[in-house]
């Protein structure tokens, strides 16, 4: 059998994914996964139309059907804050937290078919792994941990469950609430020992490439993530190792993390509203330029985003100032 553990980037905006396989001829190696298309983007979107849910491109496809109710920023109103955004009812008996598990279910299945072609090629059988980057500021401090390892953990045995067919085909809704119930189930029954193995936090998943990079020095920096929903910050040492590590960046050190709402899609429909496009896409690109026009400086709900935005930072900051030592103590 042979091991491959998916990395899901489950984004509000665009959910990314990255398959390791650390038994490839030649060693370990990791890559971006894609659809059909070629696109490496996968959207998030819930859409419920004719009974049944449906995820992906099929949800957007689906999404101007008459009737359909979608669902577009499940992972921030189930992670961060329910009450962010105007969204339709939720179908009878399901929760934010099912779409969220339904939907990482949807991007483990797109996991488990690339991990599955590769091991046939070697005449194997593929066991999957995941790991899922979530809104949160911290893994040991932040409380919504367990509710982002509830649902990595039920997406994931959703994605093994032999009975669920390809949630490309879309799922009925009976037929999920059976399922998520028996995800469940299975869940809470074994506690988690290790939860770093099932979640990481977004802003320190943000920090591997330049911890990676040989050209990044080591030292102290801030990062920030602006999301479609959600805004992470973090004040971080990159910290060389002795001997003969003495040239490497072996260990990475938090000052201060934090990851909140809102992200750039509450300034983009703030923008359109502002300046009336037709369309949310014709924002793209544009926003320094909009923002930087007198309707936009007057307009107080963008003031008051913009305060918002860069309140992980700060956040972020307050934590940090207070672990530098003070001059003279
Ligand atoms: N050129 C641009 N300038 C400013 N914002 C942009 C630009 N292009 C895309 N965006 C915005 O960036 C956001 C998408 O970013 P990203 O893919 O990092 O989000 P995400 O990972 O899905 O969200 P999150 O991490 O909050 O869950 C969208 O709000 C989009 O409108
Ligand atoms: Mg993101």
């Amino acid at each position: 059998m042979a091991v491959f553990h998916l990395g899901v980037d489950y984004g509000t905006c665009w959910s990314k994914l990255a398959l390791r396989d650390r038994e490839a001829r030649g060693g370990d190696v990791c890559y971006v996964l894609e659809d059909d298309g070629g696109d490496f983007r996968f959207p998030p979107t819930v859409t419920f139309d004719a009974g049944r849910l449906w995820f992906g491109r099929e949800a957007e496809t689906r999404s101007t059907n008459p009737d359909a109710r979608v669902y577009r920023s499940v992972k921030a109103r189930a992670f961060v804050d329910a009450t962010i955004g105007d969204h339709p009812a939720l179908p009878d008996g399901l929760a934010l937290q099912d779409l969220a598990g339904l939907t990482v279910a949807y991007l483990c299945q797109i996991g488990i078919r690339s991990a599955n072609r590769v091991a046939q090629a070697r005449t194997t059988t593929a066991r999957l792994g995941m790991t899922l980057g979530a809104p949160l500021s911290s893994l040991a401090t932040d409380p919504n941990w367990e509710r982002a390892v509830e649902v990595a953990r039920v997406g994931l045995a959703l994605a093994r469950e032999p009975t669920l067919g390809s949630l490309r085909d879309g799922i009925a809704l009976p037929i999920a609430l059976e399922l998520l119930a028996k995800a469940r189930v299975g869940v809470v029954r074994t506690a988690v020992s290790n939860r770093r193995a099932w979640v990481r936090s977004e802003a320190e998943a943000a920090l591997l490439w330049p911890f990676r990079c040989q050209e990044v020095p080591a030292g102290t920096f801030a990062c920030v993530d602006v999301g479609a929903g959600t805004t992470s910050a973090s004040f971080f040492a990159m910290v060389l190792g002795s001997g003969a590590e003495h040239q490497q960046k072996v260990r990475l050190a938090f000052y201060g993390t934090a990851c909140r709402t809102p992200g750039m899609d509450a300034v983009g429909d703030e923008l359109q509203r502002t300046f009336e496009y037709e369309h949310y896409a014709s924002v793209r690109g544009q926003e320094d330029g909009l923002l930087a026009r007198r309707a936009a400086q007057q307009n107080p709900r963008l003031n008051q985003l913009r305060d918002q935005l860069r309140r992980s930072l700060k956040d972020a900051w307050f934590q940090t100032y207070g672990k530098q030592p003070r001059e003279g103590a």
